[in-house]
């Protein structure tokens, strides 16, 4: 009993925490639980940039091949790293008390994040980094100030830092902010980057509730079933019609 309190207590701490909100408007992600080529891209770049830090823990490796339409051999040469098996959960072998000692926070379990932060919160969130020197890893970000994640997506995005142009704003000149651009030193270009986070955030929106996807599908299959019957059943009234009309 005290447990549940306890844990209610918490998530009414966690919502409220939450209401105070993000200090920039959202982008909306564009994203897609039926784009199958989408989602295993997510997956790629979950296990190459996150699972250093973040665990999966509730998620089975076979559950995502299952789901995603990859095939077990090529999941396992491509997706696992460090010889699990295709049965484990998606975890990694960092402490939660390392985490924090080496950056001062531990990197939460992401397999429900999506459900937590909401797909538009984690889209606009990678995409919102940048450089600012007085941090420890030279970054801050804009949807998380502070935060204690250092930008993992560099080498794709390059460094993203604040953009100001000159500007007349009432007859003065003023230096105003037009958003976060990157030096170009990454591999990715600005769109080819926002749709790899995309990828990325349908991937955890998939992971934080890996039914979705089956009751979608299913409801096609019975959509389909339904048309059959339809058709089945008029055929058969035309039949037993026939010879009274
Ligand atoms: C080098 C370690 C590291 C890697 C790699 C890393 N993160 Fe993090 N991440 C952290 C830490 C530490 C925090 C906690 C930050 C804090 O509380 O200040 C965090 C926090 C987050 C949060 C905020 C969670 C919340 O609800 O508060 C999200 C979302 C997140 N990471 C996503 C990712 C994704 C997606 C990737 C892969 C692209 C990734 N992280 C890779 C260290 C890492």
């Amino acid at each position: 009993m005290m447990k549940k309190l306890l844990s209610a207590a918490a998530l009414l701490a966690s919502s409220l925490a939450m209401a105070a909100g993000p200090t920039i408007p959202l982008d909306k992600a564009p994203i897609d639980l039926t784009d199958k080529a989408s989602l295993q891209n997510g997956a790629k770049l979950f296990q190459n940039y996150c699972l250093g830090c973040h665990q999966m823990q509730y998620q089975r490796y076979s559950r995502t091949f299952r789901d995603l339409d990859i095939p077990e051999d090529v999941g396992m040469a491509n997706l696992m790293f460090t010889g699990e098996k295709v049965g484990d959960h998606i975890t990694n072998n960092m402490s939660g008390k390392d985490g924090e000692k080496w950056f001062g926070a531990t990197p939460p379990d992401l397999t429900n994040v999506a459900r937590v932060r909401g797909p538009d919160w984690l889209y606009t969130y990678l995409r919102s980094f940048y450089a600012d020197p007085s941090r420890p890893f030279g970054v801050n970000n804009d949807v998380f100030p502070m935060v204690g994640m250092p930008h993992v997506l560099q080498e794709l995005q390059g460094l993203p830092y604040k953009a100001y142009e000159t500007r007349l704003v009432d007859g003065e000149s003023k230096q105003v902010y037009v958003g976060i651009k990157t030096d170009g030193t990454g591999e990715l270009s600005t769109e080819e980057y926002d749709r790899a986070v995309a990828d990325l955030v349908n991937y955890l929106e998939y992971v934080g509730e890996p039914t979705k996807l089956e009751s979608r599908e299913l409801g096609v299959k019975v959509m389909v079933f339904l048309l059959i019957f339809f058709v089945l059943a008029y055929l058969l009234k035309k039949e037993y019609w026939r010879d009274v009309h």
